[in-house]
């Protein structure tokens, strides 16, 4: 039988290919959007992120939970000065969520309160994501809008505390494997997960309205 993490992996192969085909991320990666769609991207991720890192002091105490919440991925930080330097000092006082980013965020804070197994699949959408396709984005980000190389701009991308993150990937697969979760909890995670995908292509969909390329 698959382990869970091949699990996750193949179950979300389909919603996967989704997201990073999404006429957003596509725009994006081709360097067809403007710096001002990546700004307003990177405020989205700070709704996400906070919502995913508010919870986690609590759940650092959690059976399930706990074990994955790893200071070495905290994003928020990193986020915050990117949008100093996307948006200016005063970056909070325009920041806003697109209505899809507040449902997706509402989901991983209700899961974060109720259901720990939930947050992880959460968590293991993005923060896995953000250390495999996250440095394809950096590597676009740096040479269509100029940011320095992992310097402020694209520092969301950059784990300073992770020097291998090859290994930091198996490491958190075996975390996967090791949850201890029968097979209907099991289906239920995997679902969140697919959930958690949808939740993010939402977004990009949302992103896509505002920015088309013909504006
Ligand atoms: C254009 C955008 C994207 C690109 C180019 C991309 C690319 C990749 C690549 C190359 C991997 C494989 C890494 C490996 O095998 O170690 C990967 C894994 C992953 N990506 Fe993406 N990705 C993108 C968008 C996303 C999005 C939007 C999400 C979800 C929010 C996501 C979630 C994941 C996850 C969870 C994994 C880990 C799969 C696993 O090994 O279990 N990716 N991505």
């Amino acid at each position: 039988m698959d382990s869970f993490s091949t699990l996750l992996r193949t179950a979300s192969h389909e919603q996967h290919m989704e997201a990073e085909t999404s006429t957003f991320m596509s725009d994006l990666l081709g360097g067809r959007l403007g710096v001002e769609a990546y700004a307003r991207y990177t405020e989205q991720l700070w709704f996400m992120y906070e919502a995913l890192e508010t919870g986690a002091d609590r759940l650092a105490s959690d059976p399930v939970a706990g074990p994955f919440v790893r200071p070495e991925l905290f994003r928020l930080p990193a986020l915050e000065r990117d949008l100093e330097h996307l948006r200016g000092a005063d970056w909070r006082a325009g920041l806003t969520a697109l209505r899809a980013t507040r449902t997706y965020a509402d989901r991983v804070a209700e899961c974060a309160r109720v259901w720990p197994a939930g947050y992880v699949a959460h968590h293991y959408t993005r923060y896995l994501g953000d250390l495999s396709g996250g440095q394809i984005i950096r590597d676009r980000a740096e040479r269509t809008w100029g940011f320095a190389k992992k310097g402020d701009g694209v520092r969301f991308y950059v784990f300073e505390d992770i020097g291998n993150p090859a290994a930091f990937k198996r490491g958190y697969r075996e975390l996967l494997d090791a949850i201890d979760a029968d097979e209907l909890e099991q289906q239920r995670i995997v679902a969140e997960c697919k959930k958690a995908f949808a939740l993010n292509t939402a977004v990009f969909r949302a992103l896509g309205e505002e920015f088309p390329l013909s504006a």
